[in-house]
């Protein structure tokens, strides 16, 4: 029983505010900031491409909006709840209050897929953009130390190695921001505003310049006849296409993590979840209409394919081309930024819970901020990104993230029927049906991964279970509401 033993709504928010030693600092705009950061990288700057050439063609933009409903409809939830419950834990505070203690770790373990392996995916994005644009400027780094060393070959159902040592760019980039985090809340949201600008002004520059060289035969037929294989254009490819591009998505829930460090959160959160997933949207539709209208889809193969956009216009653009790249690459940065905040946000609340250990709790007595769990969550994605490749980490993110959207959705429906009167400042429209609409996306998605990333999954929330029953459980603090 007691591993189903929920911590009280107003305990939490009691402990939340007397414990709390963050700073109140971030503003609407500032989490709205946060939420882009954490969403604008390496979906729409790496991935597209490979969505449309293989799955989608043009209807890559129709992908982007089944994907954005998914999120759309766990979104609203998770406004709920961080509206309700704003602590800096997201949803794992949430699975507390709702569900007991078991899940609520399952959750905790289960977001460590979406932040700290996010991170560590997106510095591996980030070290491609950087390895070619210092080629760009004929700066050749040795291949041995910017790729990782492993490779998985799935026919073969084993691991490979590569001939590299380290992808030195992917370790780089997630200590560099672990060093920000430590410094300070406010420095990190100052970087974090000025490159989410940046990036929305290199996405903007590619639409409104690419617009005009749209070649309109290039959307014909806008959705491919589809070759035979499920997954491959027609409508399964447009479903297939969305469970590529949902990785580009992933990240708005981050702002849910910043509720301790936001002014009015019970306003602020709502809002800012629902402005970032909306001016996403957006963008990545227009993203993915100029790209499929420059280049034929079935050319887009290939690791940076806004690039190829752009070279293939030809010299007029050619200005924007280091414009782009150095774009990506500050957008990616700020991806990782905000990834690696959420997780030490996540590590922070657990400990205080006394699931994780006491020192993850213990903030700077200068900079007031959880500097051991930043080092901690820092050094592990730096790990990961410095040995292992995109593909594999892009995969487990996706299904950690899709995971914890469904189990937020479910939530909703037990914070109703529990918890009726609590006062809400953001109520999820249409419940049960809006979370049900987000489960079934989202498991919709889950089934479109490959069978190794479920086993992936398995095994990861059997490590959890180990550490949970042998050490989470006994030191929990729980028991004495
Ligand atoms: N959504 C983030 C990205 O695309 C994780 O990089």
């Amino acid at each position: 029983m007691n591993l189903f033993l929920r911590k009280p709504i107003n305990a939490i928010l009691t402990e939340a505010e007397e414990g709390n030693k963050l700073k109140r600092y971030l503003t609407t705009t500032n989490l709205t900031a946060v939420g882009i950061g954490a969403v604008i990288g390496a979906g729409i700057f790496v991935l597209t491409g490979t969505a449309a050439a293989q799955h989608a063609g043009p209807s890559l933009a129709i992908s982007f909006v089944v994907s954005a409903l998914g999120c759309l409809f766990a979104g609203l939830c998770y406004a709920e709840f961080a509206s309700t419950i704003p602590v800096a834990g997201s949803a794992y505070t949430y699975g507390y209050a709702t569900m007991g203690e078991l899940p609520a770790w399952i959750i905790g373990w289960d977001l460590i897929l979406e932040y700290l392996f996010g991170a560590a995916t997106v510095s591996v994005g980030w070290s491609g953009y950087v390895v070619s644009l210092l080629k760009d400027f004929g700066i050749h780094l040795p291949e041995k130390i910017c790729n990782s060393p492993v490779i998985y070959n799935s026919a073969a159902g084993g691991w490979e190695y590569t001939g590299a040592i380290i992808n030195f760019p992917a370790v780089f980039v997630v200590v560099f921001m672990t060093a920000f985090l430590v410094v300070g809340i406010k420095e990190s949201a100052r970087f974090n505003n000025i490159v989410v600008l940046i990036k929305i002004v290199v996405i903007l520059l590619f639409i409104g310049f690419g617009i005009s060289y749209i070649d309109t035969s290039n959307w014909i037929p806008f959705v491919p006849a589809n070759t035979g294989s499920w997954g491959n254009f027609g409508i399964s490819g447009i479903l297939a296409g969305a469970g590529v591009v949902f990785f580009a998505y992933v990240g708005f829930d981050a702002v849910s993590t910043a509720s301790q460090e936001a002014k009015n959160p019970q306003k602020s959160m709502p809002k800012a979840i629902l402005y970032t997933l909306i001016i996403c949207t957006i963008l990545y539709i227009a993203v993915a209409l100029v790209l499929t209208g420059i280049v034929n889809y079935k050319y887009l193969d290939v690791p940076a394919p806004i690039a190829l956009a752009i070279d293939r216009v030809g010299s007029s653009l050619s200005w924007l081309q280091i414009i782009v790249k150095v774009g990506a690459i500050a957008g990616l940065s700020s991806v990782v930024l905000v990834l690696l905040y959420g997780q030490s946000r996540i590590f922070y609340t657990m400990s205080q819970d006394g699931l994780l250990w006491k020192s993850f709790s213990r903030t700077h007595p200068k900079f007031k901020t959880p500097y051991i769990t930043s080092i901690v969550v820092g050094g592990l994605a730096a790990l990961l990104g410095g040995l292992f490749p995109i593909g594999i980490l892009g995969h487990m993110v996706s299904i950690g993230t899709l995971l914890a959207f469904i189990i937020v959705s479910v939530g909703i429906m037990i914070l109703r029927k529990k918890e009726p009167d609590l006062p809400r400042a953001f109520r999820t429209p249409l419940v049960p049906l809006v979370p049900i609409l987000s489960i079934v996306i989202c498991l919709g998605i889950m089934v479109s991964l490959p069978l190794d990333t479920w086993i992936r999954l398995i095994a990861w929330m059997l490590i959890g279970f180990v550490i949970y029953f042998t050490y989470s459980k006994k030191h929990s603090k729980i028991r004495k509401f």
